[in-house]
Formats: C-alpha cells, structure tokens, sequence
C-alpha cells in the first residue's frame, strides 16, 4: 500500500479520542484522520461537531479511506463495521478483544482473501506489546507457557482484598474510580481475560480455540477468609489466564491463583498487566505495564498504525506449523473454601492434601481432575471460592502415582 494512511475512525470514547490526541501529539507521519464516526448525536464532544458523522457508509464507502480504525463498545456494530471494511479491502485495527475472540478465524480468513492487514495489539494487554512479540519475536523459540494478569479491574479487586478489604467494598469503589464498569460480569468472572486468552492461545501456540469452551473461573466468590488463608501461607491470589503446552496439546484457562514471591507476577499490583512468556531457549519474561485506560491503550493502536505503514499482518506461522489444540487432560491443584461443607464436597478431588473446618469456614486442597472441574459452573455456586495452588498442572500420564487419601475418592487413569 501507499505510505500515506488515510483513517475512518469508528469510536471517539476512551480510546478513540486518546488516540485523536496521540496522533496530533505524536506527530507521526504520514497518517491523518479523515473521518469520526460515532454514535449519539446529542453528546458534547471535546473537538468541533464537524469533525463527525453518524454514518458508517462515510468512511466504509470513501476511497481515500485504506484504514480502518475501529474502537467502539459494541461487538455485534463492530462484526458489521470490520467484515465490510476488509471485504472493501480497507486495512483495519480494532482493540475489541470480544468481536476478536469471537470471530477470530472467520476475521482472518476476510483479511487474506482480501490481502489486507487486521491487527489488534490493543486487544491484549493495553499499552503491552505482546501480541506482536509473541508473532514475531517468539516465532522460533519453544515457547512452554504463557500466563498473565491480563484484566485490571479483577487485579485491582485482588490487591485491595489483600490489603484487608471486602470483595463488595472494592467493587464499589472500583465503579467510583472508573477502574469497574456497573456492570462488571465481564471482568469479575473472567469473560475479559478468556477472551484475551483465546488471542494469546493463537499467537502463542496457534490454538484455534473455540473461547465457548474455555473454563473461566472468576473472581465474585472470593472472600476475606481466601485472603487470609493467602496471608497466612506468603501468598498472593492473582486471576491469570494460563495457556501452556502439555503433552497431547495445549492447556488454557482462566482462574484465580495462589502464587507466590517467586512468580514473576508478584508485584503486578493495582490495576496494572502483567504477562509472563516462558520458551525453552528465553527461560522466563515478564511484559508489565498499562492494560488499559486512554493514552496507554491508544500507544498500541498507533503502534499498529505506524506497522501498517509497511504493510504487516501477523502470518499465523504457529497455527499452520504446529497444529496443536487444546487438550483438558491435566489434573489441576486446587483450594475450594466456602462457609458450607457440603459445597466442597461437591468437587470430585482425586486426592485430598489438605482439610480444615470450622463453623464459620471451611476449605480443602488437593488434585481434581480438570475436565471434572470444567462441568461445573464456578461463577455461578456464591460461596464456593475455587482457588489454583502455586505449581497447579499434572498431566494425567504422571498422575499414576498420586496417592489417593480418600476410598471414596479413588479413580483410575
Ligand atoms: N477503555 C480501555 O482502556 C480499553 C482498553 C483496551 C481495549 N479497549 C477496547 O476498545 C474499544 C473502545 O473502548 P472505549 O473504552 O473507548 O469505549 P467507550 O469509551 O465506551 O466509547 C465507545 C465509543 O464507541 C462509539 N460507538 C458505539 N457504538 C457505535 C456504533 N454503532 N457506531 C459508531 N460508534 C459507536 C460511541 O459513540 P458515542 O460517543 O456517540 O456514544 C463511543 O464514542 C472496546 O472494544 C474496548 O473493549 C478499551
């Protein structure tokens, strides 16, 4: 494509305006925005009125327009707006992880047919360049795992909770500082990270996966009693999305951690991101910075600006290299603690390490089979808080020698 970049932005919230300003402010090159489109008509807006439309055909049908920017808070709006610009063979940047997610394979195929470029390093981890390195950077290492903290309301309910706060109080207060939407389903159970997972899986490892099918347990049971139990043993719980090889495929999943001060995620405290690659010849790193918010997220999307300047797409290497999938063959380590006992009991634990019960709470450690886990609906049990214990994954070949404490609980592999 020409250098020039002419840009049909869709969205002027959060992101869409902080990157009006990042582009004026960085003074990049060569790229200029020709045309807003939005939404409500009666809204005030912090630029003059004429800089916008209310009609998706002013960029989608105008010629001069070869990119495609789409940032608004509609996936449903963004299938039509970005299906339409890569059939009109228009390059498109989104940082809209649930459209993405859902529409992964089908979005890419659009691109290649069309031989135009779709990138959404936005996507995942806001202001952190993972999507990118992850394509390019670790495209010969063996990568073994990726996990991370890659939603910043849940790790900044996590980090008061630690501090001696209750999960409703730093709701609350997350909702007041903008940090927690007023309806945070998506974030507290997990929904945000998996789709976010479901990207990182692709660039990672080449996982299609179906996100539908991915376990997530969220965040809304935890209680103070979880933090305790934490405190008492040095640890903290962090929600990660986890996607690691293992010996028939590739494990992921979304769930609450014990981890401790030698996991590189640690100190990612508040609401920052945290995502730690691990590869056989790398060994461990850690991206930390801004997972969200204004200029930090609109950083990523010029950066995907300025790579379409030389006309990059991700190749999906891994995906055609490895034809790897995901696999539910594992045994997970967990904790499962709620004020009744018979929810506990609920959880088939292949071998129970650890029992506690007193009036007010209980909790129980040990192995449980991960598919077992995958049918129940965690989010939806209150009171039950389910928990990965640092070192969680056994793949169920190694898993013979488990010592099962409880008759009851004996299964065969
Ligand atoms: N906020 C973050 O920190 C962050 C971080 C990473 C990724 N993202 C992603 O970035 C995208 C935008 O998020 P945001 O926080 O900027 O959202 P936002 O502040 O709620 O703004 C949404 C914008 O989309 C516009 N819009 C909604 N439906 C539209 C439609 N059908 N046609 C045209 N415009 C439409 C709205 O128009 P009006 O102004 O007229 O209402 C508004 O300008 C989302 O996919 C989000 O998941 C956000």
């Amino acid at each position: 494509m020409s250098s020039k970049i002419t840009i049909g932005l869709f969205g002027f919230g959060v992101v869409g305006e902080g990157l009006y300003n990042v582009i004026n402010e960085s003074k990049i090159q060569d790229a200029q925005i020709k045309t807003i489109v939005v939404k409500d008509k009666n809204k005030s807006r912090s630029i003059g009125k004429d800089h916008f439309s209310f009609d998706p055909e002013d960029i989608l049908e105008d010629e001069s327009i070869n990119l495609v920017v789409e940032l608004i808070n509609d996936a449903a709006a963004a299938y039509d707006i970005v299906t339409t610009a890569l059939k009109r063979k228009k390059n498109v940047v989104s940082a809209n992880k649930k459209l993405i997610a859902e529409h992964l394979d089908e979005l890419i195929a659009l691109a290649r047919e069309n031989d135009v470029s779709f990138l959404y390093e936005a996507a995942v981890g806001g202001a952190i360049p993972v999507v990118r390195n992850l394509e390019e950077y670790y495209n010969n290492d063996l990568l073994t795992s990726v996990e991370g903290i890659v939603n910043g309301t849940t790790n900044y309910i996590l980090t008061q909770l630690a501090a001696g706060g209750t999960y409703q109080e730093t709701l609350k207060t997350a909702q007041e500082l903008g940090f927690a939407e007023i309806d945070p389903t998506l974030d507290v159970d997990g929904f945000d990270a998996k789709f976010k997972l479901t990207l990182l899986l692709k660039h990672a490892f080449g996982v299609s996966a179906d996100y539908r099918k991915i376990q997530q347990i969220g965040i809304r049971n935890i209680k103070a009693a979880d933090a305790a139990y934490a405190k008492e043993k040095g640890y903290k719980i962090k929600l990660l999305a986890r996607a690691e090889r293992i010996e028939d495929g590739v494990l992921g999943y979304v769930a609450p951690h014990f981890i401790t001060n030698t996991n590189l995620l640690y100190n990612v405290n508040d609401e920052f991101n945290g995502i730690v690659v691990e590869g056989a010849f790398a060994d461990r790193q850690l991206f930390y910075g801004k997972g969200a918010g204004s200029y930090p997220t609109a950083s990523a999307v010029l950066s995907d600006i300025s790579a379409i300047k030389y006309a990059y797409k991700y190749e999906y290497k891994k995906a055609t290299d490895n034809n790897l999938k995901l696999s539910g063959n594992f045994l997970v380590k967990v904790y499962v603690g709620s004020e009744f006992v018979e929810l506990i009991n609920e959880i088939p634990f292949v071998r129970i390490d650890e029992v506690f019960q007193s009036e007010g709470y209980s909790y129980q450690t040990g192995w449980v089979d991960f598919s077992e886990l995958q049918k129940f609906q965690l989010n939806s049990i209150p009171g039950l808080s389910v928990i990965f214990l640092p070192e969680p994954i056994l793949h169920k070949s190694k898993a013979k020698g488990l010592e099962v404490s409880k008759k009851q609980y004996q299964v065969e592999f």
